[in-house]
């Protein structure tokens, strides 16, 4: 164990894309656990798109950070110290330790998930962790879908969007996956067993969303928001579901924003749109763990994860989250 905590705070607020120069290195000293308080030691940061909008200064579903406060950040790390009986030394804990080597708690003032001894830290902090459930509860609670249904899911080949796919095949869907490149389109048809994939960046959206979903759409999820969403919105069926997971579209954007256009086909379709927070669903995680990792063992559920290397990394990893450099699970190995 090392004296030194490496920590990266929040140096500006962005404007547009973020920049290296939003973030201020430090080191700090290794914080000391107390009576019922365990100290973690971080391995692997995870970068999400959610951090983007954390660094403005804006009410949300969690606090925005202050600057000069340490990034928010998921990450897994492992007990170093306990003097807390549900922690022992050596067990692999996730939470929002933030992007730094060591965090203290006592399990509530920053929430503890723990994984057995099977669970490889990448699996925990990617399929079995935030993004995972979000592609659980969001496809199968709001999304609803049923055998034979077209599914259409954008952001397809990153964390959320490739599981949210395989759950989808599993369910018994055709399903269409929207991603920014041919070797991500690729993946999804290849390997993870998607009906077809649209590379949003080379080919007309609109007429490749006709030809592969001629009966039109009955769950779309929508990772990206703005113009994919509306074209979505526009091919929706009777009953359909439009999921809104996120927009990360607008994320990054300045100046005004414009709102879908063809939201009023929701009417004429009698659909719904809604979104969710996975975070409502923490109680029901282990049910979806239980599920998810049944999947696994039978061969039905895979994860691909983009590992960066190093914790001076971080800041630059996240930019290059909103350049969709990662294929699934993006995050950075620090220790
Ligand atoms: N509701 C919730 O509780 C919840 C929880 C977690 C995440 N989310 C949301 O779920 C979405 C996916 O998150 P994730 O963690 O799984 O990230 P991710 O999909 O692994 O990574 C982001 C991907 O988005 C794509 N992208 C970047 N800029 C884009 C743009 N302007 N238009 C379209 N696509 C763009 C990139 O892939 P391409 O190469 O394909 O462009 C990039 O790889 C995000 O919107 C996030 O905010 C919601």
């Amino acid at each position: 164990m090392t004296n030194i905590n490496r920590q990266f705070l929040l140096a500006a607020r962005p404007h547009g894309l973020v920049k290296e120069t939003d973030f201020e290195y430090r080191e700090a000293p290794v914080p000391e656990p107390g009576d019922g308080e365990v100290l973690i030691r971080t391995s692997y940061i995870s970068l999400d798109p959610s951090m983007r909008g954390q660094m403005e200064n804006r009410a949300d579903y969690v606090a925005p950070l202050e600057i000069g406060q340490v990034m928010r950040a998921g990450a897994v790390g492992r007990v170093v110290e306990s003097h807390h009986a549900d922690f022992p030394e050596g067990c692999l804990v996730s939470g929002t330790f933030g992007m730094q080597d060591y965090v203290v708690t006592d399990g509530r003032r920053i929430p503890l998930r723990r994984f057995d001894a099977e669970v490889a830290p990448e699996a925990a902090l990617g399929i079995l962790g935030g993004t995972g459930m979000t592609a659980y509860f969001g496809l199968l609670d709001v999304g609803r879908p049923e055998a034979g249904d077209t599914v259409v899911i954008s952001g397809a080949a990153g964390a959320t969007g490739s599981i949210a796919g395989q759950i989808a095949k599993i369910r018994g869907c055709t399903v269409i996956g929207i991603a920014g490149s041919t070797d991500k389109c690729h993946w999804l048809t290849e390997d993870l067993g998607f009906d077809a994939a649209i590379n949003y960046k080379q080919e007309d959206v609109a007429s490749a969303l006709d030809t592969h979903c001629p009966n039109g759409i009955d769950v779309y999820f929508d990772n990206v928001g703005g113009e994919i969403l509306d074209l979505c919105l526009a091919r929706i069926r009777d009953g359909a579901r439009v999921v809104l997971c996120g927009g990360i579209s607008r994320y990054n954007a300045t100046g005004e924003l414009s709102g879908p256009k063809n939201y009023f086909n929701l009417v004429f379709r009698r659909a719904r749109m809604e979104g969710f927070i996975v975070l409502d669903y923490a109680k029901r995680f282990p049910e979806a763990e239980a599920q998810m990792r049944e999947w696994m063992r039978e061969g039905r559920l895979q994860q691909r994860v983009t590992v960066v290397d190093g914790f001076e990394e971080l800041p630059r990893t996240l930019i290059r989250l909103f350049e969709g450099y990662n294929t699934g699970k993006l995050m950075v190995k620090t220790s």
